[in-house]
């Protein structure tokens, strides 16, 4: 139960680095949470118009979930490893250092699911390119990923990555309600976008 419990907040310790407000703050552009949807992912940071940053947040916040599991994996197993990445989900959305106002798990919970099973986080990221590709939408196109994932995980027959994976995808989904009825009132940006509307 110590041994869980260390590697948990490990994982979540991990999770909760602040890649989009570390970066942001550092390259002087104040503070991420008064810009956009005020989200500390790369869909947010995309929003200062700085593409490169963007990018850095979505990898940086990606491989801080691989790493939860991979480092676990090798000091432990995959069982805890699993619970590691979970605890590297809710270290981002929940960050003790932001008074546990965190991002939406997006990127964070693809490292993870990348991690634990390579070729259900790469299909899980490849819905997110096709959704967004099409619809334009990165919450979209995030929760069709997270939708996909755990039903991804069940036709393997791979139980832990099913409850990992659903676990997750709860997660996501609660942290994208403001994001839900953006999309159905019409109003949510389109990737790039500032504003709905917006060019
Ligand atoms: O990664 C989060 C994304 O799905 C939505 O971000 O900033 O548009 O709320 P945002």
């Amino acid at each position: 139960v110590l041994l869980t419990l260390a590697l948990m907040l490990f994982g979540y310790l991990l999770g909760s680095i602040p890649f989009g407000l570390l970066l942001t703050r550092t390259a002087g552009l104040g503070d991420i949470r008064g810009i956009g949807s005020g989200n500390i992912g790369a869909t947010n940071v995309l929003r200062t118009g700085r593409k490169g940053l963007a990018a850095a947040t979505l990898l940086l916040d990606g491989l801080k979930g691989a790493a939860a599991v991979l480092i676990v994996q090798a000091v432990a197993s995959y069982e805890l490893a699993l619970l590691a990445g979970l605890a590297a989900v809710l270290g981002h959305l929940f960050p003790v250092w932001l008074k546990f106002k965190g991002g939406k798990g997006v990127a964070t919970g693809l490292g993870v699911l990348i991690a634990a099973s390579w070729p259900i986080g790469t299909a899980a990221c490849a819905v997110w390119l096709i959704v967004a590709g099409v619809a334009r939408f990165s919450s979209l196109a995030a929760l069709a990923a997270f939708a996909f994932a755990p039903l991804a995980a069940l036709v393997v027959e791979n139980f832990s990555l099913v409850k990992l994976a659903f676990t997750i995808a709860v997660l996501v989904f609660v942290r994208h309600q403001a994001n839900i009825r953006r999309l159905i009132a019409g109003t949510e940006p389109r990737i790039g976008q500032k504003k709905a509307g917006a060019a």
